[in-house]
């Protein structure tokens, strides 16, 4: 599973072409995660600067007897989206064992070499936990699922910030397209980094040591590796801004120079003029109004909201209207 497949060699190339063609140009941030991404991101992680990974870790190992009532008893299959490495996600797993509640763990994540490093991990921790992973991007692996028509009800788990990499438009339209894979009475525990002090925000984006200049400057690497790109990564720098009044904050790779990076296995030449910036993430931030009007609007009552000590992050617990 560690090496890319063919779908994901090709949609990374139709994507690449596709994105560096536009103006102004743009490059989808799942890309990110190859092996090396992946490590850089569990570095991120572990940053000080990089809050939200801290208060989602300190809500499941406070709250997790509540949030596992909130649950329910009757049999689910615990779907996690972009599920990583799983760090804060197996804070749930062992508590849900340990209480002998039946489940299925099924994460979904694009990067095949993350999803081999937690089921291993899965294993080794949790050998009593039945696991049946799905490689591929959110939506497909969850139809995936959803066509097995399995009797069981759905507890859909989309942690960290990873809902905030949609614009607010685009998560509403990606939250209607999880509800049209889920039933009614089904549960969705998603993630919310809140709107807080602009500096906190800011700082977690953009490191003093660099992680996540190098975790995104990555995305550069990747091309050249994978699809015989010639970027001079000396010539590109990586530049966060947060906007609290649309509370998005956004990653862009700049270009330092006027140059031209050749792609062979595109057979693409791309000009890039003097400072002009690839859009490479957008980590969007919000309030608790947004959030209870974005459920209202896809079709979820919110059921129960868990949050850390400094109101810095909010898991919100929502089930499927009829
Ligand atoms: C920011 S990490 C968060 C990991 C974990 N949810 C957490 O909270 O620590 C995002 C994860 O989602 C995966 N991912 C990103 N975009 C994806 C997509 N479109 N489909 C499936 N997985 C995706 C990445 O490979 C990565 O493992």
């Amino acid at each position: 599973m560690s090496s890319p497949t063919i779908t994901e060699i090709s949609s990374f190339a139709v994507d690449v072409e596709e994105g560096l063609s536009k103006y102004p140009k743009q490059l989808p941030s799942k890309y990110f995660y190859d092996a090396i991404g992946d490590q850089l991101f569990q570095d991120i992680m572990a940053m000080p600067e990089y809050y939200l990974t801290n208060c989602e870790f300190e809500i499941f190992s406070e709250q997790r007897a509540d949030i596992l009532q909130a649950i329910g008893d009757a049999p689910f299959e615990l779907i996690e989206l972009g599920a990583g490495d799983g760090t804060k996600t197996k804070l749930l797993l062992e508590h849900f064992l340990r209480e002998q509640a039946d489940f299925t763990y099924r994460p979904i994540d694009i990067s095949g070499n993350v999803l081999e490093q937690l089921m291993t991990a899965c294993a080794q921790e949790f050998p009593e936990l039945e696991v049946a992973a799905v490689e591929g991007d959110y939506i497909e692996a969850l139809t995936q699922i959803h066509e097995e028509h399995n009797e069981r009800r759905k507890v859909v788990l989309f942690l960290g910030g990873n809902i905030g990499n949609f614009p607010l438009a685009e998560a509403k339209k990606f939250l209607n397209q999880i509800a049209t894979c889920m039933d009614a009475g089904d549960l969705l525990l998603t993630g919310f980094d809140l709107k807080k002090d602009p500096k906190v925000i800011q700082a977690a984006y953009d490191d003093p040591a660099g992680i996540t200049a190098s975790f995104n400057l990555n995305l550069l690497h990747r091309i050249n590796r994978e699809l015989g790109g010639d970027f001079d990564l000396d010539q590109f720098f990586h530049w966060e801004t947060y906007n609290p009044l649309s509370g998005e904050a956004r990653s862009y790779i700049v270009s330092r120079s006027e140059q031209k990076v050749n792609i062979d296995q595109l057979h693409l030449s791309v000009h890039f003029e003097a400072w002009e910036a690839i859009a490479v993430e957008v980590s969007a931030k919000y309030g608790e109004r947004d959030i209870t009007e974005m459920a209202q609007e896809v079709g979820f009552e919110i059921k129960t909201n868990f949050m850390d000590k400094r109101q810095y992050f909010m898991d919100s617990l929502w089930e499927l209207k009829p």
